[in-house]
């Protein structure tokens, strides 16, 4: 029997530019269930059809070939009357249609390199695609064409799953044959990507009462509301970053991404233009994001830092709105900007001179 999931809404309650800026990456999970309307509005955004006469759905496709099939490993409470089980998603019916019973969640988490938010996240999803179905009408291209379009369907899983109060993240580290065995797919599927949907903490942190009453507080006895609350990156200058990733990896600590951010146009050091170059990757650790960096050439803080003190925390960082208006608060106490950079579209970083007492530098970091 086909479970027929509810009918997907048109309407949310925060605005597409707000899905956009609040669009993360995120890897911890609640374990508790998201509901039928959540899985179902997941599984339209990412294939449903959106078109009255059924044939063109919510992500685009090289000459509406449709080459995507979607999986969902649902665990045992991870949607709301679900039993836990391999599911395939019915995109004319929007219904999906039970292919194996049992809770696999684990399974698939070792099969994707032990990323264990797998296992953690109530729901998988798991775009696959039958290559053949854009092949034959477009040769070897075809291919490309594919994995473009997983690409769409996974922003579209993100941006609503933001939209839902939920969260994501996109998954391409995997075995590929072991996830097809894992979910007893047949040959033509090829898993993509795994997307994990369900709450998080992080979200409740980031609107989380806590922070709400300090800044509060702060606006009753008329402080001055400055952007140190909540550590949302800790900097760490290595001497070689290949080898601390390979540690970090032995701990359990990583993946480690590079930076996808535009780049830096402007750099200052000490107020002069900087000339320098850094090795960087991030690792998210819960709420908080692992920042490694190592010194490739030229002169910055960040090589005086290793020179001076060795390996080690060199920063904590802030997450900001507007950088600009956080450092001309900063300025009016007197505080001064060690290192900083612009980006082309907008934002950027401020390391502040803030370790002459207790030896800590703050940074400002606007993405
Ligand atoms: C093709 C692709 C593959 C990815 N694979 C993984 C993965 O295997 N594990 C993981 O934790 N994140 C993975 N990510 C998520 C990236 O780490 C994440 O997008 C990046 O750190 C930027 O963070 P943001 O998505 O919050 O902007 C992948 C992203 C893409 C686009």
């Amino acid at each position: 029997m086909p479970i027929h999931l509810p009918s997907p809404s048109q309407k949310g309650t925060i605005s597409l530019e707000e899905a956009i800026a609040r669009r993360r990456s995120i890897r911890d999970f609640i374990p508790e269930p998201i509901s039928q309307s959540q899985l179902s509005q997941i599984l339209w955004a990412a294939q449903g059809i959106s078109d009255t006469r059924g044939r063109y759905r919510t992500v685009p496709s090289a000459g509406a070939t449709y080459p995507l099939e979607i999986f969902i490993a649902c665990g045992r409470n991870g949607v709301d009357e679900i039993d836990a089980g391999i599911y395939h998603y019915n995109i004319d019916s929007h219904s999906l249609a039970l292919h194996y019973e049992g809770d696999v969640r684990l399974a698939l988490a070792r099969a994707a390199r032990d990323q264990e938010f797998i296992y953690e996240a109530p729901v998988d999803i798991v775009i696959c695609a039958i290559f053949e179905r854009t092949g034959l009408r477009y040769g070897s291209r075809g291919e490309r064409y594919v994995h473009i379009e997983v690409g769409h369907a996974g922003q579209n899983i993100y941006l609503q799953a933001i939209a839902l109060g939920l969260t994501t993240v996109a998954i391409g580290a995997f075995h590929d044959e072991q996830v097809r065995q894992v979910l007893r797919l047949d040959k033509q599927y090829k898993p993509l990507y795994i997307m994990p949907v369900g709450r998080s903490t992080w979200g409740k942190i980031k609107e989380g009462n806590n922070l709400k009453k300090k800044e509060d507080n702060m606006e009753k006895s008329g402080t001055e509301k400055l952007p140190f609350l909540k550590v949302d990156q800790v900097g760490v200058v290595v001497k070689d970053i290949g080898k601390t990733i390979e540690h970090l990896a032995s701990l359990g600590i990583g993946p480690f991404e590079p930076a996808h951010s535009t780049p830096i146009i402007e750099r200052e050091v000490r107020g002069k233009p900087g000339d320098y170059e850094l090795k960087i990757r991030f690792a998210q650790l819960g709420q908080v994001e692992l920042e490694l960096i190592q010194p490739v050439k030229g002169e910055c803080i960040h090589r005086e830092f290793l020179e001076s003190k060795g390996e080690g925390i060199h920063h904590l960082g802030f997450f900001v709105d507007d950088i600009g208006k956080e450092i001309a608060k900063l300025t009016k106490q007197g505080i001064k900007i060690l290192q900083s950079g612009r980006r082309a579209n907008c934002g950027g970083f401020a390391y502040l001179e803030t370790d002459a007492v207790g030896g800590i530098v703050l940074e400002l970091i606007q993405r």
